[in-house]
């Protein structure tokens, strides 16, 4: 019988490959870092019955209606704003993520994100390696505490409840504002639950884990910085969508707030001119959320099982749910 077309959008290691085999015929865009061209996407889907994607493809309506054979499409990561859920229902196509394998390696990064902005990390790095460590002072790289300051999440999912597990750690009051109450996070880390603009008010640190969706697309604008305390530091893991980077880099550069680490851009990769990148009270990171080898391959091999799944009548594992 003839195996299911499945393409594969970036090389991907033959050992995680190799036990698929039999199952699939695997076409790939063998680069491991440089994304597969548009026109190339386009005109392999015509003969794809899978395929496997990265968040750097856009899986718009025009290459859903160019894939007359398209039964499932495996989107490597949790976030599926590449993707139109809507155009991928009308056609009976299934949509897949990879939730849950990713949780806490993304809070872990969050958290280190939040340590490394708050205590200077990357410019305290950054000043041995200059050369300019001459004396030790009372107020050298002096950051701001992280222990006892209120944490604000912004999108208690389960990557926000991860974070919240790591902020109690560190004795932090948190404080959370999502679509719907998180009773388990109240009861079990005496989360507090918050209007939006509050939480901005009262947060010694925002963290945004919130999906990108056309109602929270720049979510983060000129309004939302000037409600957040002069010390606020603000980190993002989410997507860059939900910023107003314009605005954030004013809040940046004129102190309305006190500093950011952020791991996602409106436009990936973000260039290394641009006036977020150069303000050295910003950490940024090329969005490394969930990139420890363990969970991206185990992310890898979610998106093989959910492919496996559909193409042997079962319900995919992780489908997404709109
Ligand atoms: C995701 O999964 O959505 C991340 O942003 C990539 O790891």
């Amino acid at each position: 019988m003839k195996k299911p077309i499945i393409y594969l959008t970036r090389k991907i290691p033959n050992e995680i490959l190799v036990p698929y085999q039999d199952s699939f015929d695997f076409r790939m865009w063998e680069e491991e870092e440089t994304p597969v061209p548009r026109d190339v996407l386009l005109e392999v889907v015509k003969e794809a019955d899978g395929v496997l994607c990265l968040l750097t493809e856009n899986i718009d309506r025009e290459l859903l209606e160019n894939a007359p054979h398209l039964k499932v499409v495996a989107n490597m990561a949790v976030g599926y704003d590449n993707i139109d859920i809507e155009a991928a229902q009308e056609k009976d196509i299934i949509v897949t993520n990879t939730p849950d394998v990713l949780t806490e390696t993304t809070a872990d990064l969050a958290f280190s994100l939040l340590t490394a902005a708050a205590r200077r990390i990357v410019e305290a790095n950054d000043y041995i390696r200059a050369g300019k460590w001459d004396h030790w002072s009372p107020y050298l790289l002096a950051g701001s505490d992280i222990h006892g300051k209120k944490v604000g999440i912004v999108g208690m999912g389960r990557i926000g409840e991860s974070i919240a597990r790591r902020a109690k750690g560190f004795g932090m009051p948190i404080m959370y504002h999502n679509r719907s109450r998180k009773p388990g996070a109240e009861k079990d880390l005496g989360a507090s639950y918050m209007g939006f603009d509050e939480l901005l008010r009262e947060a010694d640190f925002v963290v945004s884990v919130i999906p990108l969706t056309t109602e929270t697309k720049k979510l983060f604008n000129k309004d939302a910085f000037q409600k957040m305390k002069t010390s606020a530091i603000f980190i993002n893991v989410s997507r860059g969508g939900v910023v107003d980077e314009k605005a954030l880099y004013h809040a940046l550069n004129e102190n309305t707030i006190h500093a950011a680490g952020l791991d996602v851009f409106e436009e990936e990769p973000i260039d290394a001119n641009h006036p977020l990148v150069k303000l050295d009270n910003v950490v940024c990171l090329p969005h490394i959320g969930s990139a420890s080898v363990e969970t991206r391959t185990k992310m890898l091999k979610l998106c093989m099982d959910n492919l496996l799944a559909v193409f042997s009548g079962e319900s995919p594992i992780t489908p997404v749910k709109n």
